[in-house]
């Protein structure tokens, strides 16, 4: 597949994962399809070309190994690594759980929680936001969702700090011996405490996810014990990562642009759209891969079957096909078809749940502090991740009313 030398993107490079954008501008532009010298994967950059991937897994499929890596070595995928009508079947037994009316029921302990997180950051007047909000808020929601005592978040943040470190970084560059027994380390213990909890859940059934998919591998045919444990791991480690960094990036955005943060101070109503401009302009999740399931031919490059292809949807999401001034961060646009949460079949499960979170976060945040702002403008730490925009520390300053 012929490459052309004067255009490079390495997605490791510090500088292009501090800011990518000029690199995706010219990729769309110039090299809509791009094979890396050095890289066992192809990048594909344009809204519509990410949109078609994504919606159609019989070309593009979700099941994958990762390259350099004996598939005996690793577990079987979840659902997010599935194509129907295996993932369908797996999908269905959680799907009614994160409906847009369960979610919305939800919202009032959502707003307790933030409210009690965002009091004790004042008090404390400098804080790391991620410690004390981005973090707890998504991790207590989904273990109260599921049913594990979010007493265990400590646990649980260990064993998804392990899970995501490295996350997509495989595609690229093969998984040392050393991450691999790290990561076996972690999935032995996630077995192990799920296994503990779904067997106390057989003896004493509650009005949670967990006694449903314990319920459903119960009946045998739908779920088996595997799937369950994966399915649990799954929605305790997926929600978190990315909703943090929508935190994160969300109030970073606006503190980069202080005239849309002062229109949102003075115009409340914007919030839900605000979310979706930052999901869009700094998406939390940068990359979605599929692996081609035949030859084909995409703008003239040959694509063989089996090849990686990686979806940049943070690129996708600023392209001028799709949006006017893509460029522009405008919290109060409209029609954000964005493609944060990713398109078709693997739609994100968790997108109503995100949202409000990041809405509730942000609300007890304007509504308790008058101002806050950056403690020092030094670099922050870059997710370890390529998959991931964000950062893992943001220190602030946050002055009460
Ligand atoms: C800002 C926050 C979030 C972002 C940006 C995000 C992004 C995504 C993306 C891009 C996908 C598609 C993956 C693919 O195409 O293969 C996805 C799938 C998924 N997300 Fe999220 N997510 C977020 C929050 C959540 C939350 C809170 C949950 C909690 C339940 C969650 C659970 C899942 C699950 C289970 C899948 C797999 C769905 C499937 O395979 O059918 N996500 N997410």
């Amino acid at each position: 597949m012929p490459t052309d030398d004067s255009f490079r993107f390495d997605p490791f490079d510090r500088d292009t994962r501090r800011d990518p954008y000029a690199l995706f501008a010219r990729a769309r532009r110039e090299h809509p399809v791009f094979a890396h010298t050095g890289f066992p994967v192809v990048s594909v950059f344009r809204y519509a070309d990410v949109q078609r991937i994504l919606k159609d897994p019989a070309t593009w499929s979700s099941d994958f190994d990762v390259p350099g890596v004996d598939p005996g070595e690793v577990p079987d995928p979840s659902m997010l690594g599935q194509d129907p009508p295996a993932h369908t079947r797996l999908r269905g037994l959680v799907n009614q759980a994160f409906t847009p009316r369960i979610v919305q029921r939800l919202e009032p302990r959502m707003r307790e929680i933030a409210d009690e997180l965002v009091a004790a950051a004042l008090a404390r007047g400098e804080v790391d936001l991620v410690e004390a909000l981005s973090y707890p808020l998504p991790v207590i929601v989904i273990a109260e969702i599921i049913g594990v005592p979010p007493e265990d978040r400590e646990r649980f943040k260990a064993w998804s700090d392990v899970a995501v470190e490295g996350l997509g970084n495989g595609l690229f560059v093969p998984p040392t011996p050393e991450r691999l027994a790290r990561l076996g380390g972690v999935r032995a213990e996630m077995d192990a405490y799920f296994s503990a909890l779904a067997a106390e859940r057989r003896r004493h059934p509650r009005e949670d996810l967990l006694t449903g998919l314990v319920q459903a591998e119960l009946e045998g045919s739908r779920l088996s014990h595997a799937e369950m444990l994966r399915m649990l791991i799954l929605l305790l480690v997926a929600g978190n990562e990315t909703t943090t960094n929508l935190i994160g990036n969300l109030v970073l955005t606006l503190l980069e642009h202080p005239a849309e943060l002062a229109r949102l101070r003075a115009e409340r109503t914007l919030l839900p759209s605000a979310v979706e401009e930052v999901l869009r302009y700094s998406s939390p999740v940068q990359m979605d891969p599929r692996r081609a399931t035949r030859d084909l031919e995409l703008h003239g490059q040959r694509i063989a079957a089996d090849q990686l292809v990686v979806c940049w949807l943070g690129a996708a999401n600023r392209d001028a096909e799709a949006f006017p001034e893509p460029e522009r961060f405008d919290i109060g646009r409209g029609d954000n078809h964005h493609l944060a949460f990713g398109f078709g079949p693997h739609y994100c499960l968790g997108a109503n749940l995100a949202r409000i979170e990041a809405q509730v976060a942000l609300a007890a945040l304007l509504d308790r502090a008058r101002a806050f702002e950056r403690v020092d403008d030094a670099p922050l730490p870059l997710h370890p991740s390529i998959v991931f925009r964000g950062v893992t520390r943001l220190p602030l300053r946050l002055h009460p009313r």
